[in-house]
């Protein structure tokens, strides 16, 4: 199984993402041949592996047992995949990484144990190679956050007042907070100092937000064939991100619209995007996403200057102008 294409342009970066795949593929082994078959699916699907390039990134800048940050990478990939199981049983999505979402292909018991057995996996890797328990605990301490992101963003659904402070929160937590917890990592088990490595957790929150940030952006600008799952299920399950949140402030005319909530139909939802455009809510989300990434860039200028540096900055700025 061939990582994602991307990685092509970071020879540094690649041979170990590879290693970090070909890992989590043999950790899937439990008793139940369909519960394999669904997790091997999804993870031969083609996923970024952001997150654990993050980890890799940040401990390259000091000499250190290559397998042991492997492992550790693997390990937060892993806890991103079971996140995102349970994100498609939560948000009832068809498709993810463009094939069928386990509980579709399958059934929900499937999802929902799959989405478990590699929180185990996670667990296990981590145990396992981790040399301090602060990184363990950073583990659970930022598994709490995710949670709690997703938690506050239920409580806002279909929430017409929704203020982007509420978003930025939620955001940090569901999705900053893993890329935090893999610059964490990958810089506190490399060897670098508690300081060294709160700093690249910093930078890493900041490349989450917006990161989510894009992916929002993309539910407005992309289709499901080029970023391989729904557009548009947050404005239908009332899940208000930054673009929406950005164009009701200007159209009162779209919270008419999503007043509606399930029973909108497509038209609406159509008009809904087209007002969201035409109100400058993607321009202003980019706006915004360009701040988060300008702030980690900056941060990022300041490492010391090794290659791991320039990579940091040359994915950062890239993942910017993604459309994948
Ligand atoms: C999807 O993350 C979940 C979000 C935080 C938006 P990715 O876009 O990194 O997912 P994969 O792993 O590449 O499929
Ligand atoms: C992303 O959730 C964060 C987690 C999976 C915890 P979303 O629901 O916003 O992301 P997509 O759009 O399904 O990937
Ligand atoms: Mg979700
Ligand atoms: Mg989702």
């Amino acid at each position: 199984m061939q990582i994602h294409p991307m990685w092509a342009t970071y020879p540094d970066l690649q041979p170990e993402l590879q290693a970090t795949l070909e890992l989590i593929q043999q950790q899937i082994k439990t008793d139940n041949q369909p519960v394999n078959a669904a997790i091997l699916d999804l993870i031969n699907a083609g996923g970024k592996l952001l997150r654990p390039a993050y980890c890799l990134l940040f401990s390259q800048f000091k000499p250190t047992d290559r397998s042991k940050m492997i492992a550790l990478a693997a390990a937060i990939e892993t806890l991103h995949t079971a996140t995102l199981i349970h994100d498609d049983v939560i948000d009832q999505s068809p498709i993810r990484r463009g094939v069928t979402t386990i509980q579709t292909q399958f059934d929900l018991p499937t999802a929902v144990y799959a989405g478990d057995y590699l929180f185990v996996v996670c667990f296990q890797l981590l145990s396992n190679y981790a040399s301090s328990l602060r990184s363990v605990q950073q583990d659970g301490k930022s598994m709490a956050d995710i949670l709690n992101g997703e938690l506050a963003q239920m409580a806002t659904r279909y929430h017409l007042d929704m203020t982007i402070d509420q978003y930025l929160k939620q955001v940090s937590g569901k999705t900053g907070q893993l890329f935090a917890l893999s610059s964490f990592i990958g810089a506190y088990e490399s060897g670098q100092s508690l300081r060294f490595s709160r700093n690249s957790e910093k930078i890493g929150l900041n490349i989450g937000i917006a990161f989510q940030l894009l992916d929002d952006i993309l539910d407005y600008t992309s289709n499901t064939d080029t970023i391989g799952k729904p557009v548009h299920n947050d404005m239908r399950q009332g899940v208000y991100s930054a673009p929406l949140i950005f164009g009701m402030n200007q159209d009162p005319q779209i919270k008419v619209l999503l007043q509606k909530q399930t029973a909108m139909t497509d038209a609406e939802t159509a008009e809904v995007v087209a007002r969201v455009h035409a109100a400058g809510g993607v321009d202003q989300a980019r706006d915004m996403a360009a701040e988060y990434t300008n702030k980690a860039l900056k941060a990022i200028d300041k490492l010391p200057d090794m290659p791991a540096r320039q990579t940091l900055h040359q994915l950062t700025a890239a993942l910017l102008n993604r459309n994948v």
